[in-house]
């Protein structure tokens, strides 16, 4: 059994500076809602605001002393990520979100004039329980190029029924997208099944790792998946920048979404050929700044440790799991254990809309997202209007928990009085 050093909250939350704003009636800042965007850490925010005050210049174009800091703050930022996921510095391609990530391949898989092109025939295979961002770019390009979309349904408990896989990923699937961990219900699928059938029939195998990525040690080597997507923002990075991971020589296969300064190998008035990964897919001057703040907030995951985070994130959702099941009125969506889960639990209480509760827990400083947290077809599936969702991240402590469940009291009881 692997061992995990216990948190040091009360420190870490004093490298946050938004901790230390007040919420209504001054109360404390009950952070819930990392799963939509996480807080920033002091080094995250001076290390891009740094960029700006030292060392600001467009990289990989000027001659300058100024071009030249960029460029090496840049550069070295696509080091640590890459670093991170333990891949190599050319895989890591800078976007402006994961979301951006994930149309960028879906892009590619109807653009290139390589065996990437998908084709009317075709198939892509889905989950139910997908974000937007992993499932709308997959229709587009099923649209535009005539292939078909195919899901794996979600479970009651958060997992993927895979007892079909054989007819489900088929010898005419091309590309399998899967999430890591769904947003909605915390529920972690078992990937590496789809892995070893995307592969057994020769299709890709793309990971929306949004979810994972920013909460737990992820290797997209050891799972063997092809691309992976993650989001800066909800990995106490800036917004503004996101990563998609692929494996180098399949990327050098596929052709890019955007044109324009940067990419390109050669340009006549009449044609253009493409520089090699990553440059081909960052056209225009990136987002440096943001890069280098992303870099900052991995590092300080990689400082605290991801088994860490894991494991307290466990721990507050256990504590947390429990206090919300002795809440009468109130019903947990998905894993009902810590059996493969992260730290996010999506709960309905009596028949009350999600908003009407988060409202009444904001009264009590409680920041957690509401609604149909863009996985409509999950929603439907769990036969709700939406969820209430809590997620942890490695500043939220048991006081956190005892405050969620006060409140999600508070708002039950709000509206049985009326
Ligand atoms: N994708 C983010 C969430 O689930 C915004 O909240």
């Amino acid at each position: 059994m692997r061992t995990h050093t216990p948190l040091d909250v009360t420190a870490i939350r004093a490298d946050f500076p938004i901790f230390g704003e007040p919420m209504r009636g001054g109360r404390r800042l009950v952070f819930l809602d990392s799963g939509a965007t996480s807080q920033k850490p002091r080094s995250v925010i001076e290390a891009e605001s740094n960029f700006y005050f030292k060392n600001n210049a467009a990289v990989h174009r000027g001659s300058y002393l100024l071009a030249e800091r960029a460029s090496e703050a840049f550069d070295g930022a696509r080091s640590e990520v890459a670093a991170f996921l333990g891949v190599d510095s050319n895989e890591i391609i800078f976007t402006k979100s994961a979301t951006e990530s994930l149309n960028i391949l879906a892009y590619a898989f109807g653009n290139s004039r390589s065996e990437f092109h998908l084709k009317a025939g075709d198939e892509i295979v889905l989950s139910e329980l997908e974000h937007h961002a992993n499932l709308i770019p997959w229709q587009q390009l099923a649209q535009r190029t005539g292939a078909t979309i195919k899901w794996f349904s979600a479970r009651e408990d958060g997992s993927l029924d895979l007892s079909d896989i054989s007819s489900i990923i088929t010898d005419r699937c091309k590309i399998v997208a899967i999430t890591h961990q769904s947003n909605v219900l915390g529920s972690i699928p078992e990937i590496a099944p789809l892995v070893a059938a995307a592969h057994a029939v020769g299709a890709l195998f793309v990971l929306d790792a949004c979810q994972s990525v920013p909460h737990m040690p992820v290797s997209p080597r050891e799972l063997g998946v092809d691309f992976l997507a993650f989001s800066g923002h909800k990995a106490l990075g800036p917004t503004g920048v996101g990563v998609l991971w692929g494996r180098g020589e399949i990327l050098a296969g596929l052709e890019p979404m955007l044109f324009g300064g940067s990419m390109i190998e050669s340009v006549t008035m009449t044609s253009a050929t493409w520089a090699d990964v990553p440059k081909r897919f960052e056209a225009g001057v990136p987002n440096m700044a943001q890069a280098v703040g992303l870099a900052a907030g991995l590092r300080y995951l990689s400082d605290v440790g991801l088994e860490n985070i894991h494991a307290w994130e466990l721990s507050l959702t256990e504590a947390a799991l429990a206090g919300l099941k002795a809440i009468d009125g109130v019903r947990v969506l998905g894993p009902q254990g810590l059996e493969n889960r992260g730290g996010v639990i999506s709960f309905v209480v009596d028949e009350l809309h999600p908003h009407d509760v988060g409202q009444v827990m904001d009264q009590y400083g409680v920041a957690v997202r509401t609604g149909h947290h863009c996985a409509w077809p999950l929603i439907r599936k769990l036969g709700v209007l939406g969820t209430t969702r809590a997620s942890f991240y490695l500043y939220n402590d048991m006081t956190d928990v005892e405050i969620l469940l006060e409140s999600v009291t508070a708002a039950r009881d709000y509206f049985r009085k009326r």
